[in-house]
């Protein structure tokens, strides 16, 4: 078998996958994995050199039952030096918490489209930034690292495109406040290609001391070519999410994320440095359907690695021979 990866374009480019799987993906889900589950996952994960797991989120038990565990998860996970476990994080209330439970990160979130943010925070978007610029304080005095998650950078599902200006303008506003990461997110698949290279340039042109994160959901099937659109714009770091599950439960039509094992796939057959021992992320994805008790989006636990080849038929020498005794001149 050749197993041999040929290079491409990516010539060895770095690219950061950031699993959300364990937070985006779970917190979808209508049954309860349990703890010490999501535990054994999150570690499973840290040994595939993901360059940042989104471990859980500190939002209210009631509005996300899913992750009412979000404590004893993060306190009791196996830490990699290397591997950044970040937290979602909605309020001042749950910044104590994940602050409390050593969240390496703060994932900030609030919406870059107002009817959005009513509807997944219940806030208007001015009280949002009033109420998570407490947050950054809180985490600049601790020395927590905060990243902010624009929802509906690409389109939101009740109110149709948003504005790339206004997407710009409140990410400014958070770069102002001293955040060190970005992430515009496509919360439900709306972002396509031309679309995505456009803000990405912009927001690289505008912020390059900040980090960007691109977080795009497979809604529509574009999110591998909204990954590569990404990359070709300078994007470096991608959300992704284990099995393809996840969405945002108050997001109207949502599905699940990109694919981690399949944008990993991917991006090394394209010569891209994704850091990932795909084997042991294809491992971890299996282990889902077990766990949440469906199948999983995943194209790549199904058919394999694409040389991951299969049998040939059980009768193949008898169709070899019957073919060459046709084939053989009289
Ligand atoms: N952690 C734990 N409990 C919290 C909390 C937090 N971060 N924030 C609020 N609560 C509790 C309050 O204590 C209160 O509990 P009580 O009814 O027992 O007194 C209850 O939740 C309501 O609090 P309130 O301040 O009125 O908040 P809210 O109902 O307006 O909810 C959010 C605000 C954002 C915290 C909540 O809507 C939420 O967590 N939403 C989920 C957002 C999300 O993760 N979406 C998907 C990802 S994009
Ligand atoms: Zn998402």
């Amino acid at each position: 078998m050749n197993t041999s990866t040929p290079v491409w374009q990516g010539a060895g480019r770095r690219i950061h996958l950031q699993e959300v799987g364990t937070r985006d993906g779970l917190q979808a889900e209508c049954t309860f994995v349990p703890t010490e589950d999501k535990i054994a996952l999150v570690n499973a994960l840290s040994a595939t050199g993901l360059a940042k797991i989104e471990v859980t989120s500190f939002t209210s038990p009631t509005a996300i039952p899913a992750l009412r565990d979000a404590e004893v998860v993060l306190r009791e996970i196996e830490r990699r030096p290397g591997v950044v476990y970040s937290a979602l994080v909605p309020n001042l209330r749950g910044a104590e918490r994940a602050a409390e439970a050593r969240a390496d990160e703060f994932n900030l979130v609030m919406s870059a489209s107002e009817t959005h943010n009513l509807a997944n925070l219940r806030m208007t978007r001015e009280q949002s930034f009033a109420a998570l610029t407490q947050v950054v304080r809180l985490a600049q005095g601790s020395g927590i690292a905060v990243n902010i998650s624009l929802s509906c950078s690409f389109g939101c599902p009740m109110e149709g495109d948003v504005p790339a200006a206004t997407v710009l303008d409140w990410a400014q506003r958070f770069v102002d406040l001293g955040v060190q990461g970005l992430t515009l997110c496509d919360t439900t698949g709306m972002a396509y290609p031309g679309q995505v290279e456009q803000l990405t340039r912009a927001a690289r042109q505008r912020w390059p001391g900040t980090e960007l994160t691109l977080h795009f959901h497979n809604t529509r099937g574009m999110g591998l070519a909204n990954v590569l659109a990404g990359i070709d714009a300078g994007a470096e770091r991608f959300d992704a999410s284990l099995g393809g599950i996840g969405g945002c439960p108050y997001a109207p039509g949502a599905t699940g994320n990109v694919c981690t094992e399949e944008v990993a796939h991917a991006l090394q057959l394209m010569g891209y440095d994704t850091g990932v021992d795909l084997a042991r992320l294809i491992a971890a994805s299996q282990r889902l359907p077990g766990l949440i008790g469906h199948d999983t989006p995943s194209q790549i636990t199904k058919a394999g690695r694409r040389l991951d080849l299969h049998p040939v038929p059980a009768d193949f020498e008898a169709i070899r021979a019957r073919a060459l005794a046709r084939a053989t001149p009289t």
